[in-house]
Order: structure tokens, then C-alpha cells, then sequence
């Protein structure tokens, strides 16, 4: 099967020119001006632009009590043809066990092309031993949590300091949920012995401050092990600030900031009659100064990729999100966003002039493919990469709502959002997947992706040296 789609502006995170792309089997053969060769289908693109298929490096397809893999096509009918999920581990299960599970879930059920992080939820000697192995699963990545005291998530700062000693040395990437989670616990106490029990009080007891302290023990934690570090979630400019200063100091430490932290406020955690909970899901939703800061950092290179941090909670509002009625602690966390990422920074971002159509593919697709090892078989467009191809229709105009999207639950925190532009075309390794907001092609053909060790973080990081 040869696909030629001719004219299209295709864009990449460093440049963008009028052109044809030509796809033979599963890869990108050509890409020039005038491409002529014979093709069994041929596009007109003119007008369009043509975009490598995103990659969200931050996704819950289980964890957390998320659906599982079959809603992945909503990914693929967002423009997003590759996925990058956390793999839970029970407790008492080694970290290899809980990604084979956790892939097992994913094969012939997810709909777009995918790979995993672990997840330590059980800190201890034998699974901090085991980071050694990841690479041989193709996981590359590992998040701890500093948040979620009380809970299997959480990690104190010796099993961090652990588990960063043990990932430098085979080039995993550490990722950080940095909040602080004693100040969460006294402020939920503080609030709740008061009879404020509305989701708004989700932010108030999880102030700035929580997620600035943590990102800068998470940062002095990892240079104590000489270890890169990648922060997921950056929700605060306080934070921002904590890695763009290590960062400019010649400190390996990145930062990733999500859709919903750049276009939503606090004020949907305080809309009436427990609506608020639709919103709760952590580091929670800021004031406005936080999101003008991280526009700023998303285009000037101080967070370099916007996941989604998609988990649609089975259940959804009505049977779970309201498990928190009068007490917001309850609330369990998380929004589905994975369909949205796409129109959401283009709408918002590009649009605005908040970023350029370079930095908007870069934060998209091609950086989060970096950082977790996949690059350049994903997030670019380029001679030899997957044919994972977006043709953006900038023309476009609507509304998001819940029920085009396919998410499975009852409901999306962008409800209501105008749009300026949607993915038209989107195609997976060659393939046909989403036409204008359907999803078009069979389910359960994504494929499992193998990610590689010392990928973006490691960037300047010469073990040898040390
Ligand atoms: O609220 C959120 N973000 N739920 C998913 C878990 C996490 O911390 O990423
Ligand atoms: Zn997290
Ligand atoms: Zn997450």
C-alpha cells in the first residue's frame, strides 16, 4: 500500500515548507517538492498541514483506576498515534511482572501504537535492583510519586534517592510526581475539621507551594545521585522556574506541563453542585498567573512537551467522581484528555500566538518521542520514520463536547471549548485510522513500541565522566 499526499504544509519543530509526502507500506520513503512517483492513493493536501502523529508520553489506561486500552482510539481520532502508558504494580509483584501484565492488557486491544513506563509502587531493594532490566522490556522511563501519602503510589525520598542510583546507571529516565504530600495531608485534615468538604478545597490543600518544594527536593535528590531527571505535570510557575534555573545551572532536569494546566483554571474546581469534581486530578488546576507562566515556558523551551495525564475513571462523574460527596479528599483523581490535546494547544496555543506552529509539533509529538527513546521512529516527520501523519484541516470550526468523544465516560473537562482546526486525516503507520472526528479503522491494531535507554534527559550526560 503507497500513499503520496501532495501539497500539504508539513511541519516540523524546526521548520515548515509547502511540499508531498510519500508513504510506502508502514514508513515515510520521500518526502520533496513534485513527487510524482505512482501511488495507490494519492491526497490533495493543499491548504492543510501535515503534522507527525502526536505522542502522549503521559496516559492512565488502568492505573488509577482508569478504563483500560479499549478508549485508546480516542488518541488516534485526536491526532495522537502513539501513547505512553504507566504500568501499575501491585504490591508484592516484581516491576518486570507488572509491565508484562500491563502490556498484556494492551495487546490487540489498543488502537494506537504504544509503550509503557514503570511505575515503583512497591519501594523496595529487590524492585530497585530490577530498574537495571527495564531497558531489556523497551521501558526507558520509571516514575516514583512524592504525592499520595497513605497510598501504594507514594515513595519517600530515600527509595527516590534509591531508584535514581540505580536508572543513571543504565539510562533510564526518572520521572517525578513532585508535591509535597505532608503538607497535602495536614492542610486536608485543616480544611475538612472545618466543614470544607467542595472539590475547591482539592487546590487549596494542595497549595503552589506543595508542588514548588517537591520539585526542588525532587531536583536536589537527583543531583545528590547524579541522576537525570524529567518532572511530570508542572502545574506551577514556582516549579517551572525550580527546572529552568537547575537546567541553566548544566543540571539535566526537564519538565513537562499538561493541556489542562495551560487552559483551565481553578475556577472550574470551584463550579457549583460538585461539578468541581470533574475537575480534580493532581497537581490541581491553577490561578491564571500559574498558566500565563507556563505558555511562557512551553514556547521559550523551559517544560518541553504537554502530555494529556488522560485517566477517564471508570465510572466517570456519576458513580465515581461523586464517591467524594462531602469530602473532597475522596474525590479520586483524574481527567480523560486524551482527544483533546491536539485542538486544545492549537486552539489555544497557536492560535493565541502563545506558541509557533514549531514549537506547538515539538511540544506534540517530537520532544515527548525523545524523551522517552522512540525517536526518530515517532514524533517526526522524516525519510525512514513511522508513517504516523496528521492532515490538519486549520479551517475547521466547532466545539468540543462528550458526545463526540471517545473516551468512554460521562463526560470532558473541555465541554463546551470552541476549536479552530481538527486533525482531518490521521494515519497510523500508513493506515487510515480517524477521518474528521471518527475513528474509521478496525480497533486493537496498535503495536507495542520499544523504547530506548539514554534518550532526551541524557542528552549531556557522559556516565564515563563521572
Ligand atoms: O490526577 C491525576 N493526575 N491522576 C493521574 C495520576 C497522576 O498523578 O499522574
Ligand atoms: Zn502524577
Ligand atoms: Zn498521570
Amino acid at each position: 500500500m503507497s500513499l503520496l499526499i501532495k501539497n500539504g504544509t508539513i511541519v516540523t519543530a524546526s521548520n515548515e515548507f509547502v511540499g508531498d509526502v510519500y508513504v510506502k507500506g508502514e514508513k515515510i520513503e520521500a518526502i520533496g517538492i513534485d513527487l510524482n512517483m505512482p501511488a495507490d492513493q494519492v491526497i490533495d493536501a493543499t491548504g492543510k498541514y501535515v503534522f507527525p502523529g502526536g505522542v502522549d508520553e503521559h496516559v492512565h489506561y488502568g492505573s488509577f483506576g482508569a478504563l483500560l486500552f479499549e478508549t485508546s482510539h480516542a488518541a488516534g481520532v485526536g491526532g495522537t498515534t502513539t501513547i505512553v502508558d504507566f504500568a501499575p504494580q501491585d504490591q508484592g509483584v516484581p516491576l518486570l511482572e507488572a509491565i508484562r501484565i500491563q502490556a498484556s492488557k494492551a495487546n490487540n486491544v489498543a488502537s494506537v501504537d504504544y509503550a509503557f513506563h514503570g511505575i515503583i509502587m512497591d519501594p523496595k531493594d529487590s524492585v530497585f535492583d530490577e530498574i537495571e532490566h527495564l531497558p531489556e522490556v523497551g521501558v526507558s522511563s520509571l516514575k516514583l510519586f512524592m504525592a499520595y501519602k497513605g497510598t501504594s503510589f507514594y515513595s519517600d525520598d530515600e527509595s527516590i534517592l534509591k531508584a535514581m542510583m540505580k536508572a543513571k546507571d543504565v539510562g533510564v529516565t526518572m520521572m517525578v510526581h513532585a508535591e509535597n504530600a505532608d503538607i497535602i495531608n495536614v492542610l486536608q485534615k485543616y480544611y475538612l475539621d472545618q466543614g470544607k468538604t467542595d472539590p475547591v478545597y482539592h487546590y487549596y490543600s494542595r497549595p503552589p507551594i506543595a508542588e514548588e518544594e517537591a520539585t526542588n527536593r525532587a531536583i536536589a535528590l537527583a543531583k545528590v545521585a547524579d541522576c537525570p531527571l524529567f518532572i511530570v505535570h508542572v502545574s506551577v510557575k514556582g516549579a517551572m522556574e525550580a527546572i529552568r534555573s537547575a537546567y541553566e545551572g548544566g543540571f539535566p532536569v526537564y519538565g513537562e506541563t499538561c493541556t489542562h494546566y495551560l487552559t483551565l483554571t481553578t475556577d472550574y474546581l470551584a463550579k457549583p453542585n460538585f461539578e468541581g469534581a470533574k475537575y480534580v486530578c493532581s497537581p490541581p488546576l491553577r490561578p491564571q498567573e500559574h498558566l500565563d507562566a507556563l505558555w511562557e515556558a512551553v514556547q521559550k523551551g523551559w517544560l518541553v512537551s504537554v502530555g494529556s495525564d488522560h485517566c477517564a475513571l471508570v465510572g466517570g462523574y456519576e458513580i465515581t467522581k461523586k464517591k467524594g460527596l462531602g469530602n473532597f479528599a475522596k474525590i479520586p483523581n483524574g481527567c480523560p484528555g486524551v482527544q483533546d490535546r491536539m485542538v486544545m494547544l492549537w486552539t489555544y496555543g497557536v492560535c493565541e500566538g502563545k506558541i509557533t506552529r514549531q514549537r506547538f509539533v515539538d511540544l506534540f509529538a517530537t520532544t515527548p518521542a525523545r524523551v522517552v527513546g522512540l525517536y526518530p521512529q515517532k514524533g517526526q516527520i522524516a525519510v525512514g520514520s513511522d508513517a504516523d501523519i496528521v492532515i490538519f484541516d486549520p479551517n475547521f470550526k466547532g466545539t468540543i463536547t462528550n458526545a463526540e468523544s471517545y473516551h468512554g465516560i460521562d463526560y470532558s473537562p473541555f465541554e463546551g471549548f470552541p476549536i479552530k482546526g481538527r486533525p482531518e486525516q490521521v494515519f497510523l503507520r500508513g493506515k487510515l485510522i480517524a477521518k474528521e472526528g471518527k475513528f474509521v479503522a478496525e480497533k486493537g491494531k496498535g503495536r507495542r513500541l520499544t523504547c530506548k535507554p539514554y534518550a532526551l534527559c541524557y542528552t549531556y550526560y557522559h556516565k564515563d565522566d563521572k
